[in-house]
């Protein structure tokens, strides 16, 4: 969360070809330095295992430009590339390979009066990652003259004991301070505002406990299915795809304690604690689901199994639920009730915080239906909140009724950075805030090491649904909530 501007710096993207580079790096770098941010402070160096000419390569980039979202005309795109950006192959990417693209980078340095300060981003498929992380520090590359830093995306590992593997391994090269593993949940704007409508709005953080709220349901709906990733996704399924990081991210910022001072340390701390205070999740706290064909609207939607590049009896979840407990002061006794799925009827994210019902006494005379007061945190889209409370009908009989107190970004504010935007800039400026440190990445995984070593059983659901019936039992008698109010 700092205002340190960014420094002249090279932004070295080791998989500088591939699919996150053409699809969110460029378009977003390109903005950045656009907008004014990062104007003459990157040198962008695309690396990879082909053969490419600079030339070759800023016509690629070109042409990545042209088919994003940069906005037509804003600048030349084909000034940025000729003046800024480069490409350098790895070739069979041996240690060897990798100590001459530090000769080459140190070169360029000194030709663009660069200080040193280094981003390697590592845009890699999990298969290529430790073998690239052991190549650049056994290059040298984790150090130079000013500063490095080291960006790994998700997923991180692929259970706790390859977690812990892989922050060992880089560790070894570098301190925990240089490395920045990305979850882009934490800085989409609604997810950073948490925190602060949560700590900067008295009245609410007084009722943020366990004496107040009955329960918490975090929703990240998807309405596509696997679409082109079935290789990565038929591996992963969505508890490691969006539940061990975006929605556990999403958890401890519901659920965490105010920090000392919005610093990351200090933030991290209280996350952690809260992973740490989450109850073992056991074997009736959890549903898995998997999509069936159906027919949505006319449209016939295909079943995951008969999704292109998926094995026809994979066993892959493609819808998880979960009932978690954090265990602490705050939060004992409350369900946290978690679901994430792939075809589900709507695209969706968002934290209703259903409070305890008032005391019915008073109004059991009137038999009207009373509503709980209840808070919506929408994150997608239409940022913003609605907090849902009782009022009288006007005239008789006595009748009571639920509306609603409502804020959405869009009619405050004209602009909401898209979350790359934020990670990118606070990475060049070393603001680790919004990044997931070493251990909670590991207590995250820890919590559903027993659900990856013990699935449950897999209950299919028809495509364009919520998920499977079973996911009733989880809530005990209550409902999901989906709509504002
Ligand atoms: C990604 C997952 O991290 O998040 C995808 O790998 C998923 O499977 C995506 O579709 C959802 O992100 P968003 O920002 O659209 O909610």
């Amino acid at each position: 969360m700092s205002e340190t501007r960014a420094e002249p710096h090279l932004f070295v993207v080791m998989g500088g070809s591939g699919d996150l580079m053409r699809r969110k790096l460029l378009p977003t770098l390109y903005r950045l330095q656009e907008r004014g941010p990062l104007q003459g402070k990157t040198f962008l160096m695309g690396v990879g295992r082909r053969e490419m000419t600079d030339d070759a390569y800023r016509s690629w980039v070109a042409d990545a430009l042209a088919s994003a979202d940069v906005p037509p005309g804003a600048s030349a795109p084909a000034d940025w590339c000729n003046e800024c950006l480069y490409y350098r192959s790895v070739h069979g990417g041996t240690v060897d390979h990798y100590r001459q693209l530090a000769n080459k980078i140190a070169g360029l340095e000194r030709r663009r009066n660069l200080p040193g300060n280094r981003v390697f981003y590592l845009a890699l498929p999990p298969v290529a990652l430790r073998d690239a992380i052991r190549s650049l520090g056994e290059a040298g590359l984790t150090k130079s003259p000013g500063w490095t830093r080291l960006v790994v995306e998700k997923p991180f590992g692929c259970d706790l004991q390859s977690a812990e593997e892989i922050n060992a391994l880089i560790l070894r090269y570098a301190t925990e301070s240089q490395v920045y593993r990305i979850d882009y949940y934490l800085a989409k704007e609604a997810v950073q505002n948490l925190m602060v409508f949560r700590f900067a709005n008295a009245i609410f953080e007084s009722l943020w406990n366990r004496d107040r709220i009955d329960n918490v349901q975090i929703t990240v709906a998807e309405s596509v299915g696997v679409s082109t990733r079935a290789e990565y996704y038929d591996e992963a399924g969505a508890l490691r795809d969006m539940v061990q990081n975006h929605l556990t991210q999403l958890l401890t910022l519901t659920a965490m304690e105010i920090p000392a001072a919005l610093e990351s340390g200090m933030i991290h701390d209280e996350k952690v604690k809260v992973l740490r205070s989450v109850a073992p999740i056991g074997p009736g706290d959890a549903v898995f689901g998997q999509y069936a064909g159906s027919v949505v609207d006319g449209e016939e939607l295909r079943g995951y199994c008969e999704e292109g590049g998926v094995a026809p009896d994979s066993q892959t979840e493609t819808f998880v639920a979960l009932r978690m407990y954090v265990n602490d002061w705050r939060g004992q006794g409350v369900p946290f009730f978690l679901r994430t799925g792939k075809r589900l009827p709507i695209r969706i994210t968002q934290i209703v915080v259903n409070f305890r019902c008032p005391v019915l006494a008073c109004f059991a005379p009137f038999s009207c239906d009373i509503h709980c007061n209840r808070l919506v945190m929408m994150l997608e889209p239409n940022e913003g909140f609605d907090l849902c409370f009782e009022v009288k009908a006007p005239g008789q009989p006595f009748l009571l009724k639920t509306e609603r107190l409502s804020f959405r970004y869009a009619d405050a504010f004209d602009y909401l950075p898209e979350a790359y935007e934020t990670v990118l800039l606070d990475l060049v400026r070393g603001d680790q805030t919004l990044f997931v440190r070493a251990d909670a990445v590991e207590a995250a995984w820890a919590l559903y090491e027993p659900i990856l070593k013990r699935r449950p059983p897999m209950h299919l659901y028809p495509a364009g649904s919520w998920g499977p019936e079973e996911v009733a039992n989880l809530l005990q008698g209550r409902d999901w909530d989906v709509s504002p109010c």
